[in-house]
């Protein structure tokens, strides 16, 4: 893709936000490790996603890509990974069920171990320690030593993300992910609104199975109802571990970032001379980035010339992330942008990381309303536009936590301290998920304005 471009070219560039490790034999031995281990995805993979970008971006499908803020060592069980899993499955239905769409399924999942932080610092009940960076780089608990990188981290993080994409291909194609099963998927859930909503949703998806099956229409294309795809991504911000798990493809002699199907680059990392951006050039996955309210319409331009030179549909996606109130601020000038350089991108909207606040109660919380809003705002710039909105990005488990306040078992500020599980960033819990798919869903229909209305 990239000629001349070699996959340890980022080490040249200013980095940001990437450890320092004090010993650098130790570093050294980890990377030449993972650089004999196998990839964790194949090129083909990618060059697939891709395809299904594409056609996100002219509205032909919609991307759907969420999971962890942050996965960690200690919540790695086959229950989290499951419970997260399903309730993707169970969005994308809502989605692909009441807008009529192709529902692209992306999770933030095996491999989403390293944080950008906004301070190098943090205070922890009045003393001062390195910030935790994610467990790819260092411990969370509050002592010197947990803080301090540990380059061995490396090898558990992809130990852990091989395992869970095992899983994940296991239940994508194993029987899991059969639509016969719509109803078994909410099983397990407390009860609440939103699951009667399913519940009536599955009762028709089930009613028209069992109409297909009776018309003997299940021949065929059986595969396509019993098994989904279901990719991973990641964002590429521990350079070493993305260097050492980089591949050249052998069928087309491209380089392929063998960490994930997808990566993304941050706001805190989008420099356009930096190392992050140079590293994410060269691969042929599909590149999310993350756009902010300091998101220039210069930079951008700069950046899709270099992320995207060939203008390839489906290589890019700009995962916009404001806040609410604030996405006809900023929105317009980038698709302004986009639209001057007749770029062809997959916009997705990411209403958690510009929704972030300090509750009264001292925990980080997302109200869930603005969490909405946000969406709203979204899809209405698009409209006023006349541009395609591709996609959402969000931060979710599948556990029923109490991180993020509202939706409809209403999550009090008091409640936070019950069920706070996050490493870092606060996430939706099953119930806010689904709502937000329903919401989601109606707005996509609202668009397209087909004097279609079902239900939901
Ligand atoms: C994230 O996605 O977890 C994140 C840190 O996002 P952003 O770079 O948009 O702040
Ligand atoms: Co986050």
């Amino acid at each position: 893709m990239t000629k001349g471009w070699q996959k340890s070219d980022w080490r040249a560039k200013p980095r940001v936000q990437m450890p320092d490790y004090m010993d650098s034999a130790a570093l050294n031995a980890v990377e030449a490790q993972l650089a004999k281990y196998p990839p964790l995805v194949f090129a083909g993979e990618a060059r697939r996603l891709k395809k299904q970008l594409a056609l996100a971006s002219e509205g032909k499908a919609f991307l759907l890509q969420g999971g962890d803020c942050a996965e960690s060592f200690a919540e790695f069980s086959a229950d989290n990974i499951r419970d997260t899993f399903r309730v993707m499955l169970q969005m994308a239905i809502v989605l692909t069920y009441g807008a009529k769409v192709p529902v692209i399924k992306v999770g933030r999942m095996a491999g989403q171990f390293a944080k950008p932080r906004s301070a190098p610092t943090e205070m922890i009940g009045g003393v001062e320690y390195p910030s935790y960076r994610g467990d790819i780089i260092n411990g969370f608990d509050a002592t010197p030593e947990a803080r301090q990188p540990d380059p061995s981290r490396m090898l558990q993080a992809y130990t852990q993300a091989a395992a869970s994409l095992n899983l994940l291909r296991a239940f994508s194609t194993g029987g899991f992910a059969d639509i016969h099963r719509v109803h078994s998927w909410t099983l397990g859930f407390a009860e609440h609104d939103k699951a009667e909503r399913y519940r009536e949703l599955s009762n028709r998806i089930s009613d028209a199975l069992d109409f297909m099956n009776a018309a003997g229409v299940n021949s065929d294309t059986a595969h396509m109802l019993t098994t989904v795809d279901f990719y991973t991504s990641h964002e590429a911000l521990l350079l070493e571990y993305e260097e050492a798990l980089c591949r050249v493809d052998s069928i087309s002699g491209q380089n392929v970032a063998g960490s994930g199907h997808m990566i993304w680059i941050g706001d805190r990392t989008r420099q356009p001379d930096g190392a992050h951006v140079e590293f994410c050039r060269g691969v042929l996955n599909p590149i999310g980035l993350k756009c902010g309210p300091t998101t220039t319409a210069e930079d951008l331009k700069v950046l899709m010339a270099k992320l995207n030179p060939q203008n390839e549909a489906g290589r890019l996606t700009l995962i916009a992330r404001f806040g609410a109130g604030k996405v006809a601020e900023h929105l317009p000038r980038l698709i302004k942008a986009v639209k001057e350089e007749g770029a062809a991108v997959v916009w997705s909207c990411d209403p958690m990381h510009g929704n972030t606040v300090k509750s009264p109660s001292g925990y980080k919380t997302r109200p869930f309303n603005a969490v909405l809003s946000e969406v709203r705002e979204f899809f209405a710039v698009h409209k006023s536009e006349g541009t395609i909105p591709g996609g959402v990005h969000f931060e979710m488990t599948g556990k029923d936590v109490t991180e993020c306040t509202g939706g409809l078992r209403a999550v009090t500020d008091e409640d936070l301290s019950d069920r706070y599980h996050t490493a870092c960033d606060p996430r939706l819990n099953a119930s806010q998920s689904l709502e937000l798919a329903f919401l989601v869903a109606e707005e996509l229909l609202a668009f397209r304005d087909t004097g279609q209305r079902i239900a939901l």
